[in-house]
């Protein structure tokens, strides 16, 4: 008898109905070969949010396991970005100098933004497709992330709903996030700002590998929907982010050192739970950039 060929690399344990997959096997402080890359991308597709445990990985190792899915964006503007290694996004209240930041640093009021839903990057022309987060400091007091299946979210959406979305673009638009947080941040320099104009972007899209449609908003970003007055156009926002977030859709994440997720943006949205700013937390983000803009449906 011969000896069965197919090995399995990977164990995969999905964490949730709606989505969420917890993947061991894989070391990502090691080069990846493509058989183990291609069943990680499979189950990728399939969960939408994978959970690697206990990755003790640099800022180095980080990057290069990103650079397996695509480029590395790098942040246009001059905080958050890692002044050791560009392609790092520090989703910390730490500086890079390793000093707690107090609350109402303009670097923690942005990034306080990520308590409310949405999905990175929407608001260049070609968004991001994934983004992979390093646990380095983690929260006890809360900061737990919530991730929400955008595919299940279209599919669920009541009538109305889903025939006002459907063929309609919403716009997305990063300095929007003051406005949205009504926070005062940092202001964009003109160089900055000239790299994130406002965009538009079909409310709902097809997934390049999956081809399923999923709701495409991002709520943070979104001070505008086609064919609405800027306020019916909120609310709107605010209505589909609310049956967004039930909790039928939604995975909660509770991180534990040296977790790194990764979620794809394209069909899903994300938000942070508040945690003790008195408390250190630190993440490391990187985000793989897209290679062709949002396909409508
Ligand atoms: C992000 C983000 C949430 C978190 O990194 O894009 O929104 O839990 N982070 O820190
Ligand atoms: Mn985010």
């Amino acid at each position: 008898m011969a000896l069965a060929q197919t090995q399995t690399r990977l164990q995969v344990r999905p964490l949730n109905p709606a989505l969420g997959a917890e993947v061991r096997g894989v070391d990502m402080s090691k080069p990846m070969d493509p058989a183990t890359f291609k069943e990680l991308h499979d189950a990728w597709m399939q969960y939408l949010v994978i959970v690697f445990p206990e990755q003790h990985v640099t800022d180095e190792q980080h990057v290069a396991f990103t650079r397996n899915f695509g480029e590395p964006e790098i942040f246009h503007q001059s905080i958050i970005k890692s002044k050791r290694v560009r392609e790092i996004f520090r989703v910390s209240n730490v500086d890079d100098e390793g000093k707690l930041m107090p609350p109402d640093h303009p670097t923690v009021r942005q990034l306080s933004a990520a308590q409310y839903w949405h999905t990175d990057s929407s608001y260049r022309t070609i968004p991001c497709t994934g983004a992979l987060l390093h646990g380095v400091e983690v929260s006890r007091t809360g900061g737990e992330t919530e991730f929400t299946n955008m595919y299940l979210v279209y599919e669920a959406l009541p009538e109305k709903l889903k025939r006002q979305v459907e063929g309609r673009k919403a716009r997305h638009d990063f300095d929007y996030l003051s406005v949205y947080t009504g926070q005062t941040l940092k202001p964009m320099t003109p160089e900055e700002r000239a790299a994130v104009p406002p965009v538009w972007q079909p409310m709902v899209r097809i997934h390049p590998v999956t081809e399923r449609k999923s709701l495409y908003i991002s709520p943070i970003y979104n001070d505008e929907v086609e064919g609405m007055s800027p306020e019916a156009g909120k609310r709107f926002i605010a209505e589909l982010a609310e049956f967004a977030g039930q909790p039928q859709f939604v995975y909660r994440h509770r991180w534990e050192t040296d977790d790194v997720l990764m979620w794809d943006n394209r069909c899903t949205m994300h938000q942070v739970t508040a945690f003790d700013p008195r408390e250190r937390r630190v993440m490391h983000r990187t985000t793989v950039v897209g290679d062709a803009p949002v396909i409508a449906a």
